[in-house]
């Protein structure tokens, strides 16, 4: 064990993301599509548009078509998801995202469209009680008037991308630069039309960010104020260009924006990414079921993925296709299907949860069908007694000296890694 996590810690591509190519499940690709037989369910969807493309972002997105393949890409999306629906009409809906790209970017029509049909979908769907659907945005997409379109929708949520307040970095990165004036008068205008939770994204691990630029976006916060905070360390696992900090100087980044987070009074728990001055996990309900309770999600959209108890998978645009190509098919629904062994789900139950700074011992049994410390007892003497990992109420949580190497451990249960090296 020793030997394959020296091996793992000097891999910089590992971290949240499983698997990191998809050729490593190629052995498990499947002609059929995954089924969907379980009631609980969240639904994503992404809407891939962007005002402008910025340089670090590993996102599936577009530059914001004319406006006749925005309304063709809005009505895709509202047939996937009415055809889905028509054939599983017993769900009870855990959460709804809507991510991106930047929803907040298309026309007000087609935002007006889509979020009315899912008004409508949601009062014929029945939803699990902490159901609380959420929206991504950034300072220059939003006015009041879509505001209060998201309100009538009955979103509550709002998430905002800061990134980063070093000015050089945004612009370098094509990524404009809101003043703190717009951002207050944003967050004044959602706190006015009942957006009951704002969260606001900084990244760290990014190039030449330095002390001084983390403590004046913690400064920024300070004055903001937003319900919840997450942060995002910079991955390189799509685009094309290497790591620019040492795993070690990762941590010390995480761990000063941890610390003035907690000070400010936002809750969380050291390996988190997520804050929150309630006691909601700092998360969306999609998110937070899908990373805690591992419950099944269906994508919409281009490049969007979807997970069941059965597998993965893809929907169309994920390897690359232009944004016409995608519109031609007439359906974005499942590119790429993938049935997994326990193993491989499991794997990917760790992932998808790592990046919440736990996973769950008993989750993990129902995955198995077995006793997870029987079957991965070598990992876990070793995480243990290197005191790199503990346990806490049947939660695994990442120590202080462990989180430096958190994707090395995460890897420690992927399959398709560990095999490799052990050859
Ligand atoms: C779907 S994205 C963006 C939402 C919105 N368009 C924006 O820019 O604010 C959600 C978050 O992912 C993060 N992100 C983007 N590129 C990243 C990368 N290469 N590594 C880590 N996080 C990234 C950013 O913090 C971003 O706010
Ligand atoms: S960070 Fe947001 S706005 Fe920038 S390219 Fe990515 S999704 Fe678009």
């Amino acid at each position: 064990m020793q030997k394959t996590y020296k091996k793992l810690i000097k891999s910089d591509k590992l971290n949240t993301s499983y698997p990191i190519r998809r050729e490593d499940w190629l052995k498990f690709k499947s002609e059929r599509d995954i089924k969907f037989d379980e009631k609980e369910i969240c639904y994503y969807i992404h809407i891939p548009f962007c005002k402008s493309k910025c340089k670090f972002c590993e996102y599936v997105k577009y530059l914001k078509p004319e406006k006749s393949l925005e309304d063709k890409y809005v009505d895709i999306l509202i047939k996937d998801i009415k055809r889905f629906s028509e054939t599983h009409k017993n769900i009870v809906l855990k959460g709804l995202d809507i991510g991106g790209g930047t929803p907040t970017c298309l026309e007000y029509g087609n935002l007006e469209r889509l979020l009315n049909f899912l008004k409508d979908f949601i009062s014929k769907t029945t939803t699990a009680e902490d159901f609380e659907p959420s929206i991504e945005s950034t300072f220059f997409t939003i006015d009041e008037e879509k505001i209060k379109l998201i309100v009538n929708s009955g979103i509550k949520r709002i998430s905002f991308g800061l990134q980063t307040v070093n000015k050089k970095f945004l612009k370098r990165n094509s990524r404009p630069n809101p003043t703190l004036e717009r951002m207050k008068d944003v967050l004044s205008m959602c706190k006015k039309n009942g957006i009951a939770k704002v969260n606001i994204d900084l990244m760290y691990g990014l190039e030449k960010q330095n002390k001084k630029d983390l403590i004046s976006a913690i400064k920024t916060i300070a004055i903001l104020k937003p319900q919840q905070v997450t942060l995002y360390e910079f991955r390189t696992n799509i685009l094309n260009i290497n790591e620019f900090k040492s795993k070690k100087q990762l941590f010390n980044e995480y761990y000063y924006l941890y610390k003035s987070l907690l000070k400010l009074g936002y809750k969380g728990i050291f390996g988190q990414n997520t804050f929150s001055i309630y006691d909601d996990l700092g998360l969306s309900s999609y998110i937070r079921n899908r990373m805690i309770n591992n419950i099944s999600y269906k994508g919409f959209g281009i490049s969007a993925q979807s997970k069941s108890r059965e597998g993965v998978t893809y929907n169309i645009g994920k390897s690359g296709k232009t944004l016409e190509e995608c519109i031609e098919k007439g359906s974005f629904d499942f590119e790429d299907s993938y049935i997994l062994p326990k193993e491989e789900m499991l794997a990917k139950y760790i992932a998808i949860s790592g990046y919440c700074g736990r996973f769950n011992l008993m989750i993990m049994e129902d995955i198995l069908g077995e006793n997870p410390l029987d079957v991965y007892k070598e990992q876990f003497e070793f995480l243990l007694s290197k005191k790199l990992i503990y346990i806490k109420d049947n939660f695994i949580f990442f120590t202080k000296k462990g989180f430096v190497h958190y994707g090395a451990i995460l890897s420690m249960f992927y399959p398709s890694y560990t095999n490799d090296f052990d050859k």
